[in-house]
């Protein structure tokens, strides 16, 4: 049996260090896991590869000292590029023939995918009981409404239009006019989304959307450049429901640009590791990325988990469902967003849609 073999085919990323610390095994998921080399990870102190208060040190330090197991399912992992990775972690003795602790293994195992899932978990019951909620009382809303709505519009026309109250009876259609909108979107993230899904085209409808976002990017100072990939398959889609999707995040972007700065619209065929194919049920599917990246404010870290949960919002006449009624279309087109902030240089969000075929 070829044990070298094995430990090199497993997915799980194994490390063994020696009684004083030092790396004598890194397999080939282990250099995936970190990005460092085996070549580059043998002989040095575990402790000089990561830092010395990582978990899988302190762990593996604890393991040498007591000749226990130790197990981590909640670790972080930072790789060679700075990158935080969600690991479980176990770590187990090695003895030497007199019994003593002559080493220690440690097994880490990438758990993005598992805590991205997770997440996602969360965030549809968030939004599946918000939209129940939110239908209920739409409805409610909808027909006193339209009564308001057909009383101002005689009220108007009684008055004529030279009366200086219309002044007043516009304001109510424009005021009424906005609770409506906000009413079909609190209705739209409540009922399924019927997709009318067709091979499309992303550039045609980012276009559209830039079109429809030129004025507020103007007002602000604001440069839309495109970086599209011209040979990026079709996505299988609906319409509307993409220029929607676009509009809002589009729409965040200038948002979060108030004294101008550059806002990046690219698209590109996926090459993630982890949402880059993805499995929807029969076979990989390639996915294709679309990127809005601005210079803005950035979201600080307090309110990351919770920029998808319906009205949130850091506006002032934000309703906080932009992003909740994205994640949904997104979701129902079988694609991710992803979201990348650094707070004062701006927020890259991606949304990977996967490919027609
Ligand atoms: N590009 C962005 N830059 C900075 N913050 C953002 C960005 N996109 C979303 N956010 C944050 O997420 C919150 C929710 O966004 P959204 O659901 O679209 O609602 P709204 O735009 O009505 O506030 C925003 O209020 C803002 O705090
Ligand atoms: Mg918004």
């Amino acid at each position: 049996m070829n044990y070298q073999g094995v430990l090199e085919g497993l997915p799980d990323a194994v490390i063994v260090a020696d009684s004083t610390g030092r790396v004598v095994l890194w397999n080939a998921a282990a250099e995936a896991l970190t990005g460092r080399s085996a070549r580059r990870a043998t002989g040095r102190m575990l402790k000089e590869l990561f830092s010395a208060h990582a978990a899988v040190v302190r762990r593996v330090d604890e393991t040498l000292a007591t000749g226990e197991s130790r197990s981590e399912p909640d670790a972080t992992l930072s790789t060679v590029e700075g990158r935080a990775v969600p690991v479980s972690l176990v770590t187990a003795p090695l003895f030497a023939a007199d019994g003593t602790v002559g080493g220690a293994v440690g097994v880490l195992r990438d758990v993005s995918r598992i805590r991205h899932l997770e997440d996602e978990l969360r965030r549809g019951e968030t939004l599946a009981a918000a939209g129940r909620m939110a239908v209920g009382f739409a409805h409610e809303i909808r027909n006193p409404l339209s009564s308001i709505r057909g009383a101002v519009q005689l009220l108007a026309r009684e008055l004529g239009p030279d009366s200086h109250l219309r002044e007043y009876t516009d304001v109510l259609l424009t005021e009424v006019g906005r609770v409506n909108r906000i009413i079909e979107m609190l209705l739209d993230l409540g009922r399924p989304v019927q997709l009318r899904a067709v091979p499309l085209n992303l550039y045609q409808i980012l276009d559209r959307v830039v079109l429809l976002c030129e004025e507020a990017a103007r007002e602000r100072g604001v440069t839309i450049v495109r970086r599209y990939d011209p040979s990026l398959p079709a996505i299988l889609g609906d319409e509307d429901r993409m220029v929607q999707v676009f509009l809002n995040l589009v729409g965040n972007a200038i948002e979060a640009m108030p004294s101008g700065g550059t806002l990046t619209l690219a698209t590109r065929v996926s090459l993630d590791p982890l949402f880059g194919k993805m499995d929807l049920g029969a076979g990989q599917r390639a996915m294709v990325e679309v990127v809005v990246a601005d210079e803005g404010v950035g979201i600080p870290a307090a309110a990351r988990a919770r920029i998808f949960d319906p009205f949130f919002t850091t506006k002032e006449r934000g309703l906080g469902l932009g992003l909740a009624i994205c994640h949904r279309i997104v979701e129902e087109h079988r694609g991710v967003l992803q979201v990348d902030s650094t707070e004062r240089r701006g927020t890259t969000v991606t949304c990977f849609l996967p490919v027609a075929r």
